[in-house]
């Protein structure tokens, strides 16, 4: 982990994979994660933590099933907007167009929660990558 100053923008610049967070930050449990996205992610939940979401690039949506049984709804974060999931809540982050965003949530948390649908091939669980 560096001490000195974290550009996001060149931290982003060192990978491609989409959906596969590199952390670049550490603030005491909790890890700090860029992430490229596009297209869908998998619906999962966070049983015992919240997870807090930043758009720095292009426009993610977020599914979530917060609402009465079988209701779903879709908030949209435009580049610069953020959201909390509260732990315990089904989501599923989505993006047309792709975006770049970042994730931070406790260090060790798998990218596709405690409970997930089946995982497509395109998509990799692990709990963040270390920058190179
Ligand atoms: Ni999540």
């Amino acid at each position: 982990m560096s001490n000195e100053p974290i550009s996001l923008q060149a931290a982003l610049k060192t990978f491609d994979e989409l959906w596969s967070p590199r952390i670049v930050a550490r603030i005491n449990d909790y890890d700090v994660r860029v992430t490229k996205v596009a297209g869908d992610y998998v619906w999962h939940v966070h049983e015992n933590t919240d997870e807090f979401f930043l758009v720095i690039d292009g426009e993610l949506g977020i599914g979530l099933r917060d609402g009465e049984p079988g209701e779903e709804r879709d908030v949209i974060l435009p580049a610069g907007s953020a959201f909390v999931v509260p732990k315990g809540v089904y989501h599923k982050p989505f993006s047309d167009g792709g975006a770049s965003i970042v994730v931070i949530e406790p260090a060790g948390q798998p990218t596709t929660g405690d409970r997930h649908e089946d995982i497509p091939d395109h998509i990799r669980t692990h709990t963040g990558l270390e920058l190179t």
